[in-house]
């Protein structure tokens, strides 16, 4: 197996090695096309993306690159000829999902020695996780990182080319590649990141240790992607990184979110603009000043608050009180009114009592966030708080856990409840799943709305009367203007 684990410093991806990768990508496609000739079947890839919007957005680069080589999608995985599993660590359960899939692959790879087996993504910034899938998972033909996705041509074309398995990781991170293809799953909100990286080191959290530090895209890369995606008829667009409110403070040259912010409402064609993920200790005034006055981004924050108190959230790293959280949302609440707020929440952090618990149960019933995001506390290796020893037992962890979610279901519920009777503007979506007349869209404080439309509606700005409304989302009906 060829092993090339990178750990060379300030590397820049240059232009020309973005000309050089659509080489790689080129030849690809001449392989497939010779293929197709013979065979008269296309070749056909199956991608599934186990992480965060990011890592979402990663897979449409890498749908990207494979669309230009001459791959069409399929979700059917005995047809592939490449399948790629773009993998996440933030939790246990995601790393499991993925050894899962891998193991069910063996028998299709005996079957189909052509087909490709390729692992990325940030499970695999972890050398132990490389290691453990080389030995036991031996019919995977390639292991890639989050620092080289733009080499993803390359790293396929090598991989077809040869008979041996093929690992490259690189440890650190090179500077930002732009101008890769991108084939983007949605065609009414497209996701832009705006930054890569985190600084933050919560205590419980891998993020970090397999993103890298810190590293913003240029304004004009950003604003010049958003305006080609306004003329390109998206209407929405959601502004991505772990840490939004630190965008542009690796340049110190003054660019800040807010300013980011300000230039993209200006954008011809975006309707809408959203952002996530911030973190409270960096949210300054001048976003929640940015916030009111733009009138594209939308009245919704997602501003995880992780723990309730002020103890945990000192042993978590996250750098605020209790007090300053509320008093944050409150000032947000006062600035944009009808915002709505949204959070992640960590139950079971190492040490936490019940009175540690309850106090996150009184910033719930305090800020009332319009919905959780709730985690069982998962021990990630090399993260400080894994080594504690006063680790939370299971069951009391899912007795909170269970606890947590009745009083943020109620709350939730209640704040949907002041819906009925309303008139709201939604941008229309596409079709609702389970039904071939009823449409979805969203408000601005991201409300998931169903309700009997038509397929001409599909990106357009519509207002609906709200009749019936559930704890995750809202029925209307349309009133046509
Ligand atoms: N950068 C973002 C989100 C990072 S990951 C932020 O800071 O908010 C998304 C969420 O996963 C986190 O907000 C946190 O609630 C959760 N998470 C991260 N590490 C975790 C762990 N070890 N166990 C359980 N949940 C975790
Ligand atoms: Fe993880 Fe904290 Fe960074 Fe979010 S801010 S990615 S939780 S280290
Ligand atoms: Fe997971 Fe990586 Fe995102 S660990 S949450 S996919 S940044």
């Amino acid at each position: 197996m060829s092993l090339r684990i990178e750990e060379r410093k300030n590397i820049q991806v240059s232009t020309e090695e973005i000309t050089r990768q659509r080489q790689f990508l080129e030849e690809v496609k001449q392989i497939n096309y010779q293929k197709e000739l013979k065979t008269g079947r296309k070749k056909l890839y199956h991608l599934v993306t186990f992480g965060c919007q990011m890592n979402e957005n990663d897979s449409e680069r890498l749908a990207g690159f494979l669309g230009e080589m001459g791959y069409a999608e399929t979700e059917n995985i005995n047809d592939s000829d490449v399948i790629i599993y773009n993998t996440c660590c933030v939790r246990e359960n995601a790393e499991l999902k993925v050894y899962g899939h891998l193991g069910a692959l063996k028998h299709l790879k005996e079957e189909k020695p052509e087909l490709i087996i390729a692992v990325c993504g940030c499970m695999m910034q972890q050398p132990e996780v490389v290691e453990h899938i080389r030995k036991k998972y031996r019919h995977v033909d390639l292991i890639f990182g989050t620092h080289n996705l733009f080499k993803f041509p390359e790293l396929l074309y090598t991989a077809i080319s040869s008979n041996s398995p093929l690992v490259e990781v690189w440890e650190t991170a090179g500077t930002i590649a732009e101008g890769m293809p991108i084939e983007r799953k949605n065609g009414v909100k497209a996701w832009v990141t705006i930054m890569y990286g985190c600084n933050n080191f919560c205590s419980y959290c891998i993020v970090p240790y397999v993103r890298g530090r810190e590293r913003s895209r240029s304004m004009e890369d950003i604003i010049n992607e958003v305006r080609m995606l306004g003329q390109q008829g998206y209407k929405e667009i959601a502004l991505l990184g772990q840490n939004v409110n630190s965008y542009g403070k690796d340049m110190k040259d003054g660019t800040s979110f807010a300013k980011l912010l300000y230039e993209i409402d200006k954008i011809e064609g975006i309707e809408r603009v959203r952002f996530m993920t911030s973190h409270p200790k960096d949210l300054s005034d001048e976003l929640i000043q940015a916030m009111r006055d733009c009138k594209k981004v939308c009245r919704h924050l997602h501003l995880p608050v992780q723990a309730g108190s002020t103890k945990v959230l000192k042993e978590m790293n996250r750098k605020y009180t209790k007090e300053q959280y509320l008093d944050l949302a409150a000032r947000i609440k006062n600035a944009v009114p009808g915002i709505a707020l949204t959070t992640d929440i960590i139950v079971g952090f190492p040490g936490e009592t019940e009175e540690d618990f309850n106090d996150t149960i009184d910033v719930l019933e305090k800020v009332r966030f319009d919905s959780a995001y709730t985690f069982l506390y998962s021990k990630r290796t090399g993260t400080p708080a894994a080594k504690r020893e006063d680790q939370v037992p299971e069951e009391v962890k899912k007795r909170r856990f269970d606890r947590l979610l009745e009083v943020q279901n109620r709350i939730s519920r209640e704040i949907n409840d002041g819906y009925m009777g309303k008139e709201v503007e939604i941008l229309v979506e596409g079709l609702s799943k389970n039904n071939d007349e009823t449409y979805t869209g969203r408000t601005s404080t991201d409300k998931i709305v169903h309700f009997k439309g038509r397929e001409e509606l599909i990106g357009k700005l519509v207002t609906v009367r709200i009749e019936q409304v559930q704890t995750w989302s809202l029925f209307g009906t349309l009133i046509e203007k």
